[in-house]
């Protein structure tokens, strides 16, 4: 019996750490805006050895279909997420070399990617 108000009592400790004020919001929202522009600078920088950037071919993370994954990929011949369709994209046309999947750079990316998609609904697997 004890040990089941205790549980209770540990439900209740942890909900309640998860309420958050006005001033952590507008931090949270701040430091996620950081990122993405990070991302938006990457995605319009040559980041691989031939001066080509990402937006030449998708302006505005056109056709980069980040609600698609996971997701089969014929390059990658495998289910596959997007950071690694980042990666074959600045392997093949940058002709660069693949970014570390938890990388500042790569995390940057997605963000931009994913953020040009806001609300469109997810779907994976979808071709
Ligand atoms: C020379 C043109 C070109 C450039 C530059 C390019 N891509 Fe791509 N990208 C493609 C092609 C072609 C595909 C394959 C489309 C397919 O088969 O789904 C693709 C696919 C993708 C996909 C998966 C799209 C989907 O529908 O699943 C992502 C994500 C992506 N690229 C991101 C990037 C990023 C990030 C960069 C810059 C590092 C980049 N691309 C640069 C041509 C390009």
């Amino acid at each position: 019996m004890r040990s089941v108000t205790f549980s209770l009592f540990l439900v209740a400790a942890s909900v309640a750490a998860d309420t958050f004020t006005e001033e952590d919001l507008k931090r949270w929202q701040a430091e996620y805006e950081q990122v993405v522009q990070k991302g938006e600078k990457l995605f319009h920088s040559t980041l691989g050895t031939n001066n080509v950037s990402c937006d030449q071919c998708h302006p505005n993370a056109a056709n980069t279909h980040p609600e698609t994954y996971p997701k089969f990929q014929k390059q990658l011949g495998k289910v596959a997420t997007l950071r690694e369709m980042i990666n074959w994209c600045l392997q093949n046309p940058l002709e660069g070399k693949p970014l570390p999947l938890d990388s500042e750079a790569m995390i940057a990316l997605e963000a931009y990617i994913t953020s040009e998609r806001r609300g469109v609904p997810l779907a994976p697997g979808k071709h």
